[in-house]
């Protein structure tokens, strides 16, 4: 019963019980994707911030184990990543055992700097380093430390914020205890009111032999959505400090939804292939996070995406860099049997889902759609999670081919009134490809997450619909296939 609730994610990762924000040092070590949160063990409201543990096989099934490491008299333990110190650079393996080293900002009423723990045990325990902190910079914020191993210059690296400044500071070090600032990054244009959680990776470009690097920097305020959300710059990373190379005023948003924050990679995934990254946000805004309708649990993890970028070549202009974000390939064993519909006349579609009835997927499915806009047609409108009794109740999403935008309208979609900053319409820019647009939209039983256009752009949105809202329903023109699979559930 632990996982049935009625808004209990079905496939994506929610604790058993209790409050969780970010996700804390992805990392993988010897067969094991950890997952740690921001998480607090005496309730459902933010607060005794500690980190929680869960780990996978796979990136989809996940278990949850006690928290890793707990707050400490009224030292809270806030975001951070984890190592794995492969070479012992730390000092802290014993007997050939490799430590696994977590960074973490200790957070206290006036204070916050930057702090280790270890464990030998695959992280099941850990032990506090004990001449903390190890980077204190005398400040009441400064935090959200990212770590991971700099190949070229044989040097760990952090990237670490000064939120209310919007200004990366980069620290490089040999041992992951004595830390030597090396850069700075800050950037003019950026609509954020203050910056948490930064991320660092380097990414393949799609189709060529190139990587560039991606810094992305959570929103606390100015996302496009509203309150909490996500941007990104593409540059060069020497080791020491990054530099952009978009032009000044190119703002990227990694997402257009009002639900996605946080989100980090993992350090040391295993080397496959010309794999790019793996990230996993925080389904949520900071607007609501603390009201959300939900329980024995309040948060949600997105789904893992693999980010790549692509390279757009005009002839006369310069090349384009652009951030594609992709849910994993290990998510497709968990589709069904498809329904698939192709043709260009919504009512017969919707005449044969009606007949299809039954054996269509009601609140966990993926809905795969084609769409080939015109100018001057109304564009397509998809009801989802709608109320089969009363029709009141429905998620919108759709593209509006006359602004070329995706929306999705939550204004409808069950219980909104929890908080003014709930109920909404949601749009991002998105032109048609070939003369095509292709949504894929993951629907759960709290959320619905849209890649467009094979990953150029997403939204994430959480709704919370009751439970005889299962229906679906298409409207307008301009629609030429879908498919819906049913997604099968990760709690056992
Ligand atoms: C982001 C954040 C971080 C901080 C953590 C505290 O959501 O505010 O900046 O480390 O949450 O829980």
């Amino acid at each position: 019963t632990t996982y049935r609730q009625a808004f209990r994610p079905q496939y994506h990762f929610s604790p058993r019980a209790n409050w969780i924000n970010d996700p804390n040092g992805l990392v993988y070590f010897d067969g094991e994707y950890h997952l740690f949160y921001q998480y607090n063990p005496y309730g459902s409201r933010w607060g005794h911030m500690t980190w929680g543990h869960a780990i996978s096989r796979d990136l989809v099934h996940w278990k949850e184990l006690p928290p890793a490491i707990p707050e400490e008299g009224s030292t809270m333990i806030f975001s951070g990543s984890c190592v794995v110190d492969k070479n012992n650079t730390s000092g802290f393996g014993q007997n050939g055992v490799i430590p696994m080293v977590a960074v973490y900002t200790a957070h206290q009423t006036n204070r916050q700097s930057q702090h280790i723990a270890y464990s030998l045990d695959r992280g099941r325990t850990w032990t506090k380093y004990i001449a903390n902190p190890v980077i204190d910079l005398n400040k009441k914020d400064f935090r959200d430390p990212k770590v991971f191993w700099h190949e070229p210059t044989q040097r760990w690296v952090m990237v670490v914020l000064l939120p209310a400044e919007k200004k990366a500071l980069f620290y490089q070090s040999p041992n992951l205890k004595q830390w030597t600032k090396s850069g700075e990054f800050t950037a003019a244009d950026s609509p954020a009111t203050i910056w948490e959680c930064p991320d660092l990776v380097e990414v393949p470009v799609d189709g060529t032999l190139e990587r560039k690097w991606l810094l992305m920097l959570s929103m606390g305020g100015g996302a496009p959505a509203g309150g909490s959300g996500m941007q990104y710059y593409l540059g060069r990373f020497d080791g020491k400090s990054f530099v952009s190379e978009l032009k000044p005023g190119d703002v990227r948003y990694v997402d257009w939804g009002k639900d996605y924050y946080a989100a980090i990679t993992f350090n040391n995934l295993p080397v496959r292939g010309n794999r790019g990254a793996i990230s996993i946000g925080w389904m949520n805004n900071w607007q609501y996070a603390n009201d959300l309708p939900t329980a024995p649990f309040r948060g949600a993890m997105t789904l893992p995406r693999e980010l790549r970028l692509v390279k757009l070549q005009n002839s006369g202009t310069p090349a384009r860099y652009e951030l594609r974000q992709r849910p994993i390939q290990e998510l497709k064993p968990l589709l069904g049997a498809p329904f698939r519909w192709t043709g260009t006349d919504v009512a017969q579609l919707n005449e044969q889902l009606h007949t299809a009835g039954s054996s269509l997927p009601t609140d966990t499915y993926l809905l795969t759609l084609e769409l080939e806009p015109k100018q001057i047609s109304p564009g397509v409108r998809v009801q989802l999670r709608k109320n089969s009794q009363d029709e009141t109740e429905a998620t919108a999403i759709g593209y509006d081919p006359v602004r070329q935008q995706l929306f999705l309208d939550r204004s409808r979609s069950g219980q909104t009134g929890f908080s003014k900053d709930f109920p909404g319409r949601f749009t991002a820019p998105l032109k048609p490809q070939n003369g095509r647009v292709t949504l894929q939209v993951w629907v759960d039983r709290s959320s619905v997450e849209i890649f467009a256009n094979d990953g150029q752009v997403t939204m994430t949105n959480q709704i919370f619909p009751g439970p005889s809202a299962t229906g679906i329903t298409f409207f307008g023109d301009g629609l030429r296939s879908v498919i819906i699979q049913p997604i099968e559930g990760i709690w056992r």
